[in-house]
C-alpha cells in the first residue's frame, strides 16, 4: 500500500482508524517508512504514562528538514513552498520555491553555526510573520538546534522569562513588526529582555521596517550582513528520533508558562499525516493557515505539516481588518487559496462587519475551510459555511493542543459527515476516553465528561522543559495511565465529539490560551492590590473575556485611574493579549474555610447569572457574595 495516499472515503477512514487501534505500532511504522531516515529505528514504540516516557522510532536518526526540503527538490524543486503575503496590499508577495527555501535555510543554518550554535542549543525567535521566521526555525532544525518561538506580542518580561527558562543563546528578531496600521518596535522589546537574560550572546536582526533601532556592538548583528558571509551549502545534521525539535511555551492552571517539548521523528510522521488527510491537500493546491507561527498551529500547520507534504503554504504578515475587513477574502482571491484555516474569533469579528466585504471577492477557489483554537459556535459555523464556503465547502473543525502538536479530533474534509459545532471523530491513532469525576471511563454514547487519551500517538508531549515532574503532574497525574487534555467533552448519540471547553483554570481568549494565575500574578504587582481572582466569561467575539476581581489595600480614589494602572502592569508583565475586559474592585473574595477561592461563584457573577449561585453556605463569609453581586450590577467603565 502506498502510505502517502490519502484516505478517500468514510469507510476507508473507519477501516484505517480500526487498524491504528488494533496495531498502532504497525500503523505508524508504515507511515514512518515513507520518509528519509539516516538510520532506521530499532523499535517503533516504547512507552509508559506513569513516567511518563514515550519514545517513537527509537534508534532512528534523521533530519526533519531533509524531509521538508531536500526530499522534494527533484520532484517539486520549482514549486512554491512558501507564499508570503505582506501587511500592505500594495507590497509584492514573495514566492519561495522549494529550491530557494532550501538554499535560504542552508545559508541561515551556516549563520547559526558561525554564532557557535551547536546541536541541542536553544535558539529563540521573537519575529513578525515574515519568511525569515520559517527559515530560522528550519535552519535551527537543520543543525539539530532547538527552536523556541515566542509570539511577538508578548512583553519583554514574558520574553525574558521564556529565554531564561530555555537558556537560549541567540535571539532572532526584526527592526520592527508591521501589524495593520502599526509598526511595533520589536527590537526594543528584545533589548529590554536581554537586560535580564544574560544567557543571550547574540541578537540577529532582520531589516523589515527600517525603523531606527539601538545597537549593542558585539551582540547585535544584521541578518543580511551575516548571511553574506556564509556558504549556501549545509549538510543536514543527523539527530536521534527522540532529540528535541522545539520548545513552545504555553499557559497552564498554575504558575509560569511551561515549555512544551516536542521531539523529531514522531512529530514529523504525525503532522504530515494529519495535514494531508484532514485538509485533503492536492498537489497544486494553495493552502493558507492564518495563525501566527508563535503558536503551535503555525509550527505544525504552516511550517512542518505542509512542507513535509510538499505543499504550497501561505504566510500572512498582516491582520484580518487591515486595510479593511475584506483583507482575508481579497488575499484568498488574489492567491486562489484552496484551503483556508482560521480561528472562530476571526470569523466572529469579520461576521460583525457584514457580508459586503465578502461579496466583493471571488472565493470559488476555496475547497475546504478550517477552524481551530476554541469551540466554534453554531452561528459562526453557519456564517462561515454559507458566506465563505458558499454552502458547499466542508468545515474542518480541528481540535488539538500545544501539547498534542497535531489534530486529535477532526473531520477529514469532504469525507467525514459533519455536524456544526462538533469536532466530529478522532484522527486515526487517537484513542479517546471520557472520564467521570471518580476517575472511571464512561462508556457508550450520549455522555459527557473529561477528555483523556489512552494510548500514545507519535506527537504527544514528551516533557515540560527543565521540569519533568510538572509534565507528569499536569497531564498524567489526574487519571491513571491517561493523558488528560484539560477539556470537557460530549459524545453524542452518533459517537460524535463536541468540545465543551476547559475544565481547569485556563481560559481561551480569542483562541489564545491564558492561565488565570498568570494574570493574577501580574495584577498583584500593583502596589495597592492585596489579592485578585481572574475568571473567564462568555464574550461575543473573543469566545471568552477576562474578568478580574481585585481586593485593594485602600479603596482607589479614582477607579478608572486604578484600572488603567492595572492594565499597564499586565501589558508589561505579559502583553496586551492578557488585558482583562472587566476589573471589579471587591471587598473580599468568596473563600471556603480552607481558604480556597470558589471560582464557580465568580464565574457566575461574571456571566451575569446571579440567580443561581448555588450553595454558598460553606463559605467563610457568605456576605462577600452579596457585595460582589451588587458591585457587579453597577456598569463598569472599561
Ligand atoms: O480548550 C481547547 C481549545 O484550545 C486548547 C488548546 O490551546 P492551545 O494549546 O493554545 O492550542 C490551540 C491550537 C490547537 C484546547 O485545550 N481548542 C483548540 N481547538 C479547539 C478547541 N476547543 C474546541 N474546538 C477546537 N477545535
Amino acid at each position: 500500500m502506498d502510505v502517502r495516499r490519502r484516505i478517500t472515503s468514510f469507510d476507508e477512514y473507519k477501516e484505517e482508524y480500526q487498524k491504528s487501534v488494533d496495531n498502532p505500532e504497525g500503523f505508524w511504522e508504515g507511515h514512518a517508512e515513507s520518509f528519509v531516515w539516516k538510520k532506521k529505528w530499532d523499535k517503533v514504540l516504547d512507552w509508559n504514562f506513569s513516567g511518563p516516557e514515550v519514545k517513537w522510532f527509537e534508534g532512528g536518526e534523521l533530519n526533519i528538514t531533509e524531509n521538508c526540503l531536500d526530499r522534494h527538490l527533484e520532484e517539486r524543486g520549482d514549486k512554491v513552498a512558501i507564499l508570503w503575503e505582506p501587511n500592505e496590499p500594495g507590497e509584492a508577495a514573495i514566492k519561495l520555491t522549494y529550491k530557494q527555501l532550501h538554499a535560504k535555510v542552508c545559508e541561515f543554518a551556516n549563520v547559526l553555526k558561525a554564532q557557535g550554535i551547536k546541536k541541542g542549543d536553544r535558539v529563540c525567535m521573537y519575529m513578525p510573520m515574515i519568511p525569515e521566521l520559517a527559515i530560522a526555525c528550519l535552519a535551527a532544525a537543520r543543525i539539530g538546534a532547538v527552536h523556541s518561538v515566542v509570539f511577538a506580542g508578548f512583553s519583554s518580561n514574558a520574553l525574558s522569562d521564556r529565554v531564561n527558562d530555555a537558556e537560549a543563546r541567540v535571539i532572532l528578531t526584526s527592526d520592527g513588526n508591521y501589524r495593520g496600521k502599526k509598526n511595533i518596535p520589536v527590537k526594543s522589546v528584545v533589548d529590554q529582555a536581554c537586560e535580564t537574560s544574560p544567557c543571550v550572546e547574540s541578537v540577529i536582526v532582520v531589516q523589515r521596517t527600517n525603523a531606527e533601532v539601538t545597537w549593542v556592538d558585539g551582540r547585535d548583528k544584521w541578518w543580511h550582513d551575516e548571511v553574506a558571509k556564509v556558504d549556501v551549502n549545509c549538510p543536514a545534521t543527523a539527530v536521534a528520533s527522540e532529540d528535541m525539535l522545539f520548545i513552545l511555551y504555553t499557559s497552564g492552571s498554575t504558575g509560569q508558562p511551561k515549555g512544551v517539548v516536542h521531539t523529531t521523528g514522531g512529530y514529523m510522521v504525525y503532522t504530515d499525516y494529519t495535514f494531508r488527510n484532514a485538509f485533503q491537500y492536492n498537489e497544486d493546491d494553495v493552502y493558507w493557515c492564518t495563525a501566527d507561527i508563535g503558536w503551535i498551529t503555525g509550527h505544525s500547520y504552516i511550517i512542518y505539516g505542509p512542507l513535509l507534504a510538499g505543499a504550497t503554504t501561505m504566510m500572512f504578515e498582516g491582520v484580518p481588518t487591515y486595510p479593511d475587513a475584506g483583507r482575508f477574502w481579497e488575499v484568498c482571491e488574489k492567491h486562489k487559496v484552496n484551503q483556508f484555516y482560521t480561528a472562530p474569533t476571526a470569523i466572529r469579528a469579520l461576521q460583525a462587519y457584514g457580508t459586503e466585504f465578502v461579496e466583493k471577492y471571488d472565493l470559488s477557489s476555496i475547497k475546504a475551510l478550517g477552524s481551530v483554537g476554541e469551540p466554534i459556535n453554531e452561528e459562526a459555523w453557519q456564517w462561515y459555511h454559507k458566506n465563505i464556503g458558499k454552502g458547499n465547502c466542508p468545515i474542518v473543525d480541528t481540535y488539538w493542543q500545544t501539547e498534542t502538536a497535531g489534530f486529535l479530533i477532526s473531520p477529514l474534509a469532504g469525507i467525514t459527515p459533519e455536524k456544526p459545532t462538533y469536532a466530529t471523530l478522532p484522527m486515526p491513532g487517537i484513542q479517546l476516553a471520557i472520564m467521570d469525576a471518580d476517575g472511571n471511563e464512561i462508556e457508550g454514547n450520549g455522555v459527557e465528561g473529561n477528555l483523556c487519551i489512552k494510548y500514545p500517538w507519535p506527537s504527544i508531549i514528551r516533557t515540560t522543559y527543565g521540569n519533568h515532574d510538572r509534565c507528569k503532574e499536569v497531564y498524567f497525574g489526574t487519571y491513571k495511565d491517561m493523558y488528560f487534555t484539560g477539556d470537557g467533552c460530549r459524545r453524542d448519540e452518533d459517537g460524535y465529539y463536541r468540545i465543551t471547553g476547559r475544565v481547569d483554570d485556563v481560559i481561551n481568549v480569542s483562541g489564545h490560551r491564558m492561565g488565570t494565575a498568570e494574570v493574577e500574578n501580574a495584577i498583584n504587582e500593583h502596589s495597592n492590590v492585596v489579592e485578585s481572582a481572574v475568571v473567564g466569561f462568555p464574550h461575543e467575539i473573543k469566545g471568552q473575556g477576562i474578568y478580574a476581581y481585585v481586593i485593594c489595600d485602600e479603596i482607589p480614589a479614582d477607579e478608572d485611574t486604578f484600572r488603567t494602572e492595572v492594565l499597564k502592569i499586565i501589558t508589561k508583565e505579559i502583553g496586551p493579549i492578557a488585558k482583562p475586559d472587566k476589573i471589579q474592585v471587591v471587598p473580599g473574595l468568596p473563600k471556603t474555610r480552607s481558604g480556597k477561592i470558589m471560582r464557580r461563584i465568580l464565574r457566575k457573577v461574571a456571566e451575569g447569572d446571579v440567580s443561581s449561585l448555588g450553595d454558598t453556605s460553606t463559605l467563610l463569609d457568605p456576605s462577600v457574595v452579596d457585595s460582589i453581586v451588587s458591585g457587579a450590577l453597577v456598569p463598569i467603565k472599561d
